[in-house]
């Protein structure tokens, strides 16, 4: 007897029709279907994007907090205000003053981490249908979020100096030709997620140009601006812009992200919808982690810490740089990212990263496929290996893995006549 085709869905999901239309957006992330490959012991994970923070001074932070609770338990243990406190907005400021930025506390929402302030940003500006501009490649996260208030996305090319201006303002006049309003320009110009690539300084004023010119709200996520390996920190956005920015930082990065703390910076008018959004959000940002940072920012030396972190990545960008240049076959190229996390890998012409996954886990090493970092399905030819969390060995292991899981697929396809000479070029 057949089960009629609604009693079938029933069955799976007896809410399937009350879901609000936005949920048809939301997926699961591709990092985190990775997961149950890439956490095998056997295998060696390129794919996630986790901080190396077994560094830290655990024993200092341990004894700085159980004497805050002492001191301060039922004050910080309790609600707060939905700006955040003043004290550790006051300490952003300080933060961020190392990449150029002039700001004052008044300024500066808390936030769960910066993948709140995403949320909350896009929920303030985002009904749907509206345009958002962001790079191509760009930040799954933000991609999820932007999927989740039905924006429509529009990703422009960038090149290794990062937003291409010429392509930002094709987009914008081709999105206000199509009716369409351009709500923000949606940019990560310091060692983007997933391509690892630096936005020059000149490309920054370029970038910051266009927009200006065309009145388009600039959302610069920064996440990764003190991770600089071979330079020093870049002038955000935001130094150069106070009335077009929104700035959004984070402490997951540059100390640890349990915290899950991070915050935004925004012109006034904006940030009063920011703090609305919060409180309804989450009434207030977590106060306890926000003493605990503030108490380690104010005992330890938290710029040398963040300068042995760029120690340690910079030994692993240099092994995974190395495995690369070692193993892997002609005709595939890769971004050399002088800071964050990523690099971005493009492989010969036909070649199908997503497809590839499965073989590559045979040979024990996992990837994100590059098709995670587009709104429209771009990306097939690339993927993003991450060398943040193994240690320099098991990075350079895993190159060696993944170079032969390439060549096994370009000895398969001679064999089966798929691919013509190998070529490559940068992204799509
Ligand atoms: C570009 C970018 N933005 C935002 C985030 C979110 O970070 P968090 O919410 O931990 O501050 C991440 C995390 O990996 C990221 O790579």
């Amino acid at each position: 007897m057949s089960i009629p085709e609604k009693r079938v869905q029933t069955r799976i999901d007896p809410y399937v029709d009350a879901y609000a239309s936005r949920t048809r957006g939301m997926k699961a992330s591709a990092v985190r279907a990775l997961f149950a490959v890439a956490n095998r012991p056997e295998v060696v994970s390129l794919a996630g994007g986790m901080p190396n923070i077994t560094d830290l001074p655990l024993d200092v932070i341990g004894s700085v907090i159980g004497d805050l609770i002492k001191a301060r338990g039922p004050q910080i243990m309790n609600y707060g205000g939905a700006q955040g406190e003043e004290r550790i907005r006051e300490q952003i400021c300080q933060v961020m003053g190392l990449e150029g930025i002039e700001a004052s506390s008044d300024d500066l929402i808390i936030s769960c981490g910066s993948q709140q302030a995403l949320d909350l940003v896009t929920r303030t500006f985002i009904d749907p249908g509206d345009v958002i501009l962001a790079e191509a490649p760009s930040y799954v996260g933000a991609l999820g979020t932007f999927a989740a208030y039905q924006a429509h996305v529009v990703q422009v090319a960038m090149d290794e100096d990062g937003l291409i201006p010429e392509a930002l303002r094709a987009a914008t006049v081709a999105a206000r030709a199509a009716g369409r309003q351009v709500k923000f320009l949606y940019t990560i110009p310091n060692f983007n997620n997933p391509s690892g690539i630096l936005m020059s300084v000149e490309r920054r004023r370029q970038v910051l140009a266009v927009a200006e010119e065309f009145g388009i709200l600039v959302v610069e996520d920064n996440p990764y601006g003190l991770l600089a390996i071979d330079l020093p920190p870049q002038p955000a956005l935001r130094s150069m812009n106070q009335d077009q920015v929104i700035y959004l930082g984070s402490f997951s990065k540059t100390f640890a992200p349990g915290f899950r703390v991070g915050w935004a910076l925004a012109p006034q008018p904006v940030l009063k919808k920011l703090i609305l959004a919060q409180e309804s959000a989450t009434l207030c940002p977590p106060v306890f982690s926000q003493f605990a940072i503030s108490e380690y920012l104010d005992h330890w030396d938290w710029q040398g810490q963040i300068d042995k972190f760029r120690a340690m990545y910079r030994e692993r960008r240099d092994a995974m740089l190395r495995g690369l240049e070692d193993h892997m076959p002609p005709g595939t190229t890769w971004t050399k990212p002088q800071g964050g996390f990523f690099v971005w890998m493009t492989l010969p012409k036909g070649f199908d990263s997503d497809q590839l996954s499965a073989r590559a886990a045979s040979h024990r090493v996992a990837y994100v496929p590059g098709t995670a970092f587009f709104a429209d399905g771009l990306g097939s030819r690339n993927m993003r290996l991450s060398y943040c969390f193994p240690t320099p060995e098991r990075i350079y292991e895993g190159t060696r893995r993944l170079g032969e899981t390439l060549r096994e697929e370009i000895e398969l396809r001679t064999t089966f006549g798929l691919v013509g000479p190998p070529t490559a070029e940068l992204g799509q």
